[in-house]
């Protein structure tokens, strides 16, 4: 039996993890050269199980619920979500946490699987603010989580975790409730028919499926919650972190926030870079990211290995909808004046004079957000001179 056999699937997508669970990513290539706003085709999947299958007859009664430390306990329809809330679309990027662990496991194996550099992608998401619905279930005194469940049945029950309500209640964070994806329903690999989307924080947290929403004073304690998605400290290695619940258990070592990242789609690793002109540069190009609603303000490619930086150019997403700041967009309103935080990834490039890049065996691309200037922590480096 093959699970998940009655969905349609790009084959252009490269599988992670065998036939299932459906763990996939575009070619880095075809992914950045969609641009942007990456079509639901390609857009990469994380799956833990199998999806659920709901028919397009049953998506407006799709409910959920808002239980726990709350004056008002509700359950919603998805058409409850539709025709009593205010509709909102904004463009977001997902990216796994695992984004980039191929070149980790090439340096020392972890427990994960081997994400290339495509475990990242973008879309207009249009649904409700999960605030709106917060909002009328009235949190209670000492609230201090959202813990949300998907309706995917795994191993260890369905797929669970957290994020702050703090957090949740702040629009400003963005976190919706979703319901559609570049103007059409999701699709089933991205939660169809209602997820939650978490922007500025790891995939993981962006709940799929989504069923229930408990508002408590603890983390959640779903196994998932739990065993994925930390970082041990770096003295615990991948074996010895299996008997290591009650590490496992620390919320510390939780992780929420994206950090900055960079990466180089052209040239590709490996390209063969022609050379006929010496007179001529070559584009060299990627996408970057943070996290948080910070927004990335400096990308710098290196081609001597890191003894000399330039700075590149780069251009911001969110930059496309300035001009209209208040729209409507794939049916909900986009409204820049509360998007002020970067919840999109950016494109950046440079011009490398051909004869230059020809005596560079690679090429380097490093991301700073706007933090820059202000919590410095690169190497920290001191002279010493030897006595005698
Ligand atoms: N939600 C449910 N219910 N089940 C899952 O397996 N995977 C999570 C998250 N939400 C998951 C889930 C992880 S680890 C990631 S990175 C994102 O969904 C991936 O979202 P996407 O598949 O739409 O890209």
């Amino acid at each position: 039996k093959t699970p998940d056999r009655w969905l349609p699937r790009d084959p252009r997508l490269i599988r992670l993890t065998g036939v299932h669970p459906f763990n996939v990513e575009a070619p880095l290539s075809d992914l950045f050269n969609e641009g942007f706003l990456t079509s639901p085709e390609l857009f990469y999947v994380r799956n833990h199980g199998h999806v659920p299958q709901v028919q397009d007859e049953a998506v407006l009664d799709w409910q959920f619920s808002i239980e726990g430390l709350v004056e008002h306990p509700l359950t919603l329809s998805l058409r409850d979500l539709l025709e009593g809330y205010e509709q909102r679309t904004y463009p977001i990027t997902l990216v796994c946490a695992g984004n980039r662990r191929k070149e980790q496991n090439v340096v020392r194996k972890t427990k994960g699987f081997s994400w290339g550099a495509a475990g990242v992608s973008t879309a207009l998401f249009t649904g409700v603010m999960m605030a709106d619905v917060l909002e009328k279930a009235k949190p209670k005194r000492g609230a201090r989580y959202v813990c949300m469940e998907g309706a995917d049945e795994l191993p260890n029950g369905c797929y669970g975790t957290n994020i702050k309500l703090r957090s949740a209640m702040d629009r400003d964070k963005g976190i919706m409730l979703a319901h559609a994806m570049n103007g059409e329903m999701l699709r089933p690999d991205h939660g169809k028919p209602l997820r939650a989307v978490v922007p500025g924080q790891i995939g993981g947290r962006s709940v799929k499926w989504l069923k229930r929403l408990v508002v408590t004073p603890n983390p959640s304690d779903n196994w998932y919650h739990i065993w994925d998605n930390r970082v041990l400290p770096t003295i615990v290695s991948p074996e010895e972190s299996a008997n290591k619940p009650s590490w496992w258990q620390d919320e510390r070592y939780a992780i929420y926030d994206l950090s900055p990242n960079s990466v180089i789609a052209s040239p590709a690793h490996d390209e063969i870079v022609s050379m006929d002109d010496p007179a001529e540069s070559y584009c060299v190009k990627g996408y970057a990211y943070s996290g948080g609603g910070r927004r990335v303000t400096r990308v710098e490619v290196s081609i001597d290995k890191g003894r000399s930086w330039r700075l590149t150019d780069i251009d911001y997403l969110e930059d496309r909808y300035r001009e209209a700041p208040r729209q409507h967009l794939c049916g909900g309103t986009l409204d820049m004046a509360d998007y002020e935080a970067s919840f999109c990834w950016c494109f950046w490039s440079i011009e490398i004079p051909s004869a230059e890049l020809y005596s560079a065996s690679d090429v380097l691309v490093r991301a700073m957000d706007d933090i820059l200037g202000m919590m410095n922590s690169p190497w920290f480096r001191v002279a010493i001179y030897l006595d005698g």
